[in-house]
């Protein structure tokens, strides 16, 4: 299986980052599977053996210490894989007000949504340009189209992803190289419960599942789209925010976010 291609997948142990990996292998890639959780990488690993003879890596690393990507980069030279698409997944979030919540979750929070995916985009990037060829989807929300109260973290760093995404792909433009940014909303995973916000009045209007919500990014990535918002009702959101005053926006965000 020598000419199969490798998807490095952070994230990859729960929710949009296994179904991602689940693609990818019926793609006919080969995976690097990043998250702490390694039991549940190690199922995943060898079930997708099983349906589809996928061969993955697998590296249990926790992506908020500074010092995992170059971990994570290193361990891929070693076991000589070539990155052709790199998934930037991994992330959480922390409900409650900005001045209640735990400092040191706060910034591990910015260190994974935000540090950690520039600094594994700019690791891998180079290679990619080198061969004319590769992809980045990197996963933010949507989220990023305005401020969220109670998540006011969460939702500054996810518009980074989306900024940041948005300005890479224009810059690589005509490199053979694409960045693509998946903007999923409200989606069945651990994600709400390990943030704290089960009780959000948004999850009472109902929630994408996450392998839906996979497809809509890889076939986004494969497209060389620089943006997806997966499902047409979270597209009607997003796009409704633009037109109206940002106040109204900001207070219309807390009432969703509120229990
Ligand atoms: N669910 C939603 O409603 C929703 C909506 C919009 C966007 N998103 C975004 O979608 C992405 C995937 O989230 P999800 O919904 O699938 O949530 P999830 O089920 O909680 O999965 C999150 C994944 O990130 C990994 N992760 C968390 N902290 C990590 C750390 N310190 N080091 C390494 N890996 C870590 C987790 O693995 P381990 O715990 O094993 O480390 C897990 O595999 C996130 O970026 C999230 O912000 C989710």
């Amino acid at each position: 299986m020598a000419d199969r291609k490798t998807a490095l997948i952070t994230g990859a142990s729960f929710g949009i980052g296994a179904e991602f990996a689940r693609i990818f292998a019926r793609e006919g890639y080969n995976l690097v599977l990043v998250a702490r959780t390694a039991n549940k990488l190690r199922q995943l690993a060898s079930e997708l053996e099983k349906a589809h003879g996928t061969r993955s890596l697998i590296l249990a690393a926790d992506l908020t210490d500074p010092g995992a990507p170059a971990y994570v980069l290193d361990q891929t030279k070693r076991a000589d894989l070539q990155v052709d698409v790199l998934v930037n997944n991994a992330g959480f979030g922390q409900y409650g007000l900005f001045v209640d919540n735990d400092l040191e979750e706060c910034l591990r929070q910015i260190q994974l949504n935000v540090t950690t995916l520039t600094h594994l985009t700019r690791l891998y990037l180079p290679a990619m340009l080198e061969r004319g060829s590769g992809g980045v989807l990197n996963v933010a929300s949507t989220a990023a189209f305005q401020p969220g109260p109670l998540m006011a973290v969460y939702f500054a760093t996810k518009a980074y992803v989306l900024l940041f995404s948005e300005a890479i792909a224009n810059e690589l433009q005509g490199t053979g190289v694409t960045v693509t940014c998946l903007c999923p909303g409200a989606t069945t995973t651990e994600f709400h419960k390990r943030a704290n916000a089960t009780g959000m009045r948004l999850l009472r209007m109902g929630s994408m599942d996450a392998h839906t919500v996979a497809e809509d990014g890889y076939r986004a990535l494969v497209a060389g789209k620089p943006v997806v918002i997966s499902g047409f009702k979270n597209w009607l959101v997003a796009q409704s925010v633009r037109f109206s005053p940002r106040r109204l926006v900001t207070a219309i965000a807390r009432k969703t976010q509120e229990e």
